[in-house]
């Protein structure tokens, strides 16, 4: 059994208002702890599959020693959306019934800008590369970068699209072996030092219970028919990115020389 990683679940209790800047429409949403929460809605054109990689790739940074915000599923009534003027988030909200994701919202964070890269260490920057490197993420590049920075610090946020090959027909099968050439067009690449030097200490950290554990949170609602299988796909898949040698630091590496 994979060591236990318990994600809290709160309730929505009011829909405060839609952040549009991407494309998958989350909602800051307030919940029965009193918290506000950035909501990943299950319902979105994304589908399910958004949410399991924004839980199995946060709780890896996590794991990894990257910061994210905490994250928790989020179980909503769609009555929620009855006060929404806006159909759109209506039909979002009511096609999202029952536990979605959810970040804890980081008040006053601005957005990271490479032109100004604060809060970002050579190493930091060499360890997100990795991470994204290792979970295929695309979605970390200069113009959409989903990176904040919030007293000081670099905070990851926006996993939905990391993983992206769990959309392929085949998976997993030689999806782990497969290159990631889009790691070239990653925000911090320019900032990062040699990505070996962060690669040992960094897959010491995911170990196999790691894995285990980021997989296991996932609610069954996201998967498919046969949840245990689909978990044990995610694992083998990670398992194989993350055995030696890393093929995909190596790759990163390369494309970090090729900026240089
Ligand atoms: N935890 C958070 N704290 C503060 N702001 C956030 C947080 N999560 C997201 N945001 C803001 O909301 C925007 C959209 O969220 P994001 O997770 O990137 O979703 P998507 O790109 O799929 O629409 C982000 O670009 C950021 O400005
Ligand atoms: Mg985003």
């Amino acid at each position: 059994m994979p060591a236990a990683l318990t994600l809290r679940t709160v309730r929505a209790t009011r829909y405060v208002l839609p952040l549009r800047e991407g494309g998958s429409m989350p909602g800051l949403v307030e919940a029965d702890d009193d918290g506000l929460y950035v909501v990943k809605f299950r319902g979105a054109g994304q589908g399910p599959k958004a949410l399991v990689a924004e839980v199995v790739a946060g709780e890896l940074a996590r794991a990894a020693g990257l910061r994210v915000p905490e994250i928790v599923l989020m179980d909503v009534d769609p009555v929620i959306a009855a006060a929404e003027p806006d159909p759109e988030i209506q039909e979002l909200v009511q096609g999202s019934g029952g536990l979605n994701a959810a970040l804890d919202f980081l008040p006053g964070a601005l957005p990271f800008t490479p032109a100004a890269p604060a809060g970002v260490s050579a190493h930091v920057a060499a360890a997100v590369v990795w991470f994204d490197a290792l979970v295929a993420n695309v979605d970390r590049t200069p113009r959409n970068p989903n990176m904040l920075v919030w007293h000081g610090n670099l905070w990851l946020i926006d996993h939905g699209a990391a993983l992206y090959r769990h959309h392929a027909a085949a998976w997993p099968e030689g999806a782990a072996a497969a290159p990631f050439p889009q790691i070239a067009d990653h925000a911090l690449l320019p900032f990062a030092d040699p990505i070996d030097r962060v690669d040992a200490a960094l897959a010491g950290r995911l170990t196999p219970e790691a894995v285990g554990a980021a997989v296991a949170a996932v609610p069954d609602l996201w998967l498919g028919r046969d949840p245990p299988a689909e978990r044990d796909a995610y694992v083998t898949y990670l398992q194989e990115r993350l055995a030696a040698p890393r093929a995909f630091a190596a790759e990163a590496e390369e494309a970090r020389r090729g900026r240089a």
